[in-house]
């Protein structure tokens, strides 16, 4: 229904379900970032003319919306290259913060940014890095994290909306026990932020971090949340231009969030790309988006359980926008290649999960993954598309 607005749709005819990848772009972001580069084009927070006064302006307008978006305030809203950057900038920040004893907690479920920066900062700090695990319908074991929650536990990472299992997770239920051990909750919100409404203050997170071009915006913007009192724990992540109050030979006094951590020039065009994204997502509404992608997740599971050689990866009525599976016999790389021949983009692989598809039983699967411009037709010609292939390889 809104297949319109996104240009790629209108050069060429592909079915996009690959948007957990990456989501395509509407006309509007397109416009608004190259109106900005065309008239309005100054590096932020440093010159005084009247070009560089807009661009801070309309640089700290996008971040003042992105605050209201996931319900923060403005110095909550760190601008980052990526999700993937803010899970770094905090795991590498608790390097200072972590000794030997201290435990990380993560799920089994993780995206490699949320796994991998973790194991590496148990590694380089003597912390034990622990996973708990899921459950076979892809929902969280919450008898498993309680049990492996404690006193030495300093850090939760969990996602909200697996990229592989399509499940939302009880995060404000994470928090609230993780809280009361005294452990910080860190949420990867990249896939749930354009699925479903995000509210960090009803969630109680102490961080959360999105990528913009899942959110139907830019590449090489991000977002990190934190709570005031978890962001001052961190030191800089990088040194530069703009993070600095005063800079003496024997010291540094660095500025408070977010500037602390938003070291160099920034990617402001990229930030009001992302503002235009927010906009074009509210102008939607999420009750809109969360029914349909609904109604098309369950469309697409139905279709797929009627052929036989197909298995769903954690079945679960309960997904949203994201459905992984495997095909019996065939491998997910031969099955993606026939497709991509009838224009079908799917992903295939372990989709930077790794644990969590050995937790599976599987080393690689296939992934159907929705955003606001697909419709029933998309999913109609992926079903015929997998039918076909199916019967190739089987001759
Ligand atoms: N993290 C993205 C995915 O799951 C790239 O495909």
């Amino acid at each position: 229904m809104y297949k319109n607005q996104f240009p790629i749709f209108q050069n060429e005819k592909f079915n996009y379900l690959d948007t957990a990848a990456s989501a395509q772009k509407p006309q509007a972001v397109i416009d608004e970032m190259v109106l900005f580069y065309q008239t309005k084009y100054a590096n932020v927070h440093r010159g005084s003319c009247s070009l560089a006064t807009t661009a801070t302006l309309a640089y700290e307008e996008a971040r003042k919306t992105i605050a209201r978006f996931i319900n923060a305030s403005e110095n909550q809203v760190v601008f980052t290259k990526s999700a993937t950057e803010g899970l770094n900038l905090i795991a590498n920040g608790y390097i200072d913060l972590l000794r030997e004893g201290d435990e990380i907690l993560v799920s089994i479920a993780e995206h490699h940014a949320n796994f991998v920066s973790w194991q590496q900062t148990a590694l380089k700090t003597g912390a034990k890095f622990i996973t708990f695990d899921i459950l076979d319908n892809g929902e969280i074991n919450m008898e498993d994290f309680e049990k492996k929650l404690s006193e030495k536990t300093k850090v939760v990472a969990i996602t909200q909306l697996s990229n592989v299992l399509g499940i939302v997770n009880p995060i404000h239920k994470i928090c609230q026990k993780s809280h009361q051990v005294g452990a910080k909750v860190v949420v990867d919100a990249a896939q749930s932020i354009s699925h479903t409404s995000v509210d960090v203050q009803d969630l109680d997170c102490d961080f959360l971090v999105f990528s913009g071009h899942k959110l139907y915006g830019p590449t090489g913007i991000g977002i990190l949340y934190g709570k005031e009192d978890a962001l001052a724990l961190l030191p800089p992540y990088q040194y530069g231009g703009d993070m600095v109050e005063s800079v003496f030979v024997d010291k540094t006094v660095f500025k408070k969030s977010p500037y602390k951590f938003e070291a160099g020039t920034p990617a402001f065009v990229e930030a009001i790309g992302l503002k235009k994204a927010v906009e074009f997502v509210e102008s939607v509404s999420f009750g809109v988006i969360e029914k349909h992608e609904k109604e098309l997740t369950l469309y697409l599971m139905k279709e797929l359980e009627k052929i036989k050689e197909v298995k769903i990866l954690a079945p679960n009525i309960k997904k949203t926008g994201i459905v992984s599976f495997v095909v019996q016999d065939i491998h997910p790389s031969d099955i993606a290649f026939i497709l991509a021949q009838q224009k079908i983009c799917i992903r295939e692989g372990h989709h930077c999960a790794m644990p969590l598809h050995l937790r599976l039983g599987q080393e690689v699967s296939l992934r159907a993954s929705l955003g606001i411009y697909n419709e029933k037709e998309d999913i109609d010609a992926f079903i015929e598309a997998l039918k076909k292939s199916i019967s190739f390889f089987k001759r």
